[in-house]
């Protein structure tokens, strides 16, 4: 039987249940390609899924892969599907599937090819990052020269939506740990935490922002939603926008290959810079992780997936 070298997990729990160790290798299956992994990219969700959170969505089965997101070679390709052997592609699979293997099944459709001036890092970053991103900002209404405030603006998905709205011309506010301010943001940057709001108005200098886009929900967003002009052009991708904040739209997103190719021409154009902190070889995943989830983290950590 062919093995492949593969982080998983044999039950639902925390990080402790995370192994890495050798699975039987997967099949060419009817429409689908065999991927070659290069690099991955960690995400909160993936977490969610080893501990059984995302259950609602579908149910892992074990052992399952962990994570997401990946970057990669096609080494197999079924005759209709709409990749060829050899093909450089990026894209994410289920969490409660997982990714983070030398080899993986994936379905054509929520891939996209990776641009050659992309490195593989820079490719496994976008997926579920800056998909969610680019979809949550189709739901408000942003024209050039909007001030828009994004809570959570130094993680993953906060960070692909500066991007966006400053290639779109819109002014960026952006809360982050006051430890992460660097005042080199290319945007204003703010302290999350307590009082947040009345920072945030400060910086707005007495005027009403457009929009808001938030990425961590808890009970500083109602006070943020009071600075908007319109209160429902407000997007909570950690559906934080209920209470005297609900109108705006908790948003969730799904796998998309033209939403990854569209980010992957405005990375490879130079409109947007993809936020690629750091990558690490993938058998330090469980650092990752911890770090991810202390917020020792700034936009995407990478995994490179060679270096079991
Ligand atoms: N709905 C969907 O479809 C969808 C898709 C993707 C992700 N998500 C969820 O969206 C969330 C963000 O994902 P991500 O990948 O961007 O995570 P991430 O990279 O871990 O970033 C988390 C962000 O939250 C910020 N944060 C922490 N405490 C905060 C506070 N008190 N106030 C404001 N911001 C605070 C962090 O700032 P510091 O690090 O500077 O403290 C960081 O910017 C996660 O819960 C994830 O599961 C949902």
């Amino acid at each position: 039987m062919t093995t492949v070298q593969a982080v998983h997990y044999t039950r639902y729990g925390d990080l402790g249940e995370v192994r890495i160790g050798s699975l039987p290798a997967p099949s060419a299956s009817p429409g689908r390609v065999l991927v070659d992994v290069r690099a991955v990219s960690v995400n909160p969700v993936d977490v969610k899924t080893v501990a059984g959170e995302l259950a609602p969505y579908g149910e892992s089965e074990f052992p399952a892969l962990v994570g997401a997101d990946f970057a990669g070679v096609v080494k197999q390709a079924d005759p209709g599907a709409s990749f060829s052997v050899g093909d450089e592609v990026f894209g994410s699979l289920p969490p409660f599937v997982g990714s983070f293997a030398e080899t993986i099944s994936a379905d054509p459709a929520t891939l996209a090819a990776k641009p050659t001036v992309l490195s593989w890092a820079e490719a496994a970053s976008i997926p579920t990052a800056g998909v969610t991103a680019l979809t949550a900002l189709a739901t408000i209404d942003v024209k050039a020269g909007d001030v828009v405030i994004v809570n959570g603006v130094s993680g993953g998905v906060g960070a692909f939506a500066a991007a966006l709205l400053i290639q779109r011309g819109a002014v960026v506010i952006g809360t982050l740990s006051p430890s992460k301010i660097t005042g080199a943001a290319g945007f204003t940057e703010v302290g999350h935490g307590p009082g947040v709001s009345d920072r945030v108005r400060e910086a707005l200098q007495g005027l009403p922002a457009a929009a808001l886009v938030d990425t961590h929900g808890g009970t500083e967003v109602g006070g943020l939603v009071t600075l908007l002009a319109d209160r429902t052009n407000a997007v909570s991708v950690a559906h934080g926008l209920v209470g005297d904040a609900a109108g705006g739209t908790n948003h969730t997103t799904a796998p998309s290959s033209a939403a990854l190719a569209e980010l992957a021409a405005l990375a490879a154009a130079g409109a947007i810079r993809v936020p690629l902190s750091e990558t690490r070889p993938i058998r330090e995943v469980k650092a990752a992780y911890e770090d991810l989830l202390a917020g020792r983290v700034r936009g995407k950590l990478v995994l490179d997936a060679r270096a079991w």
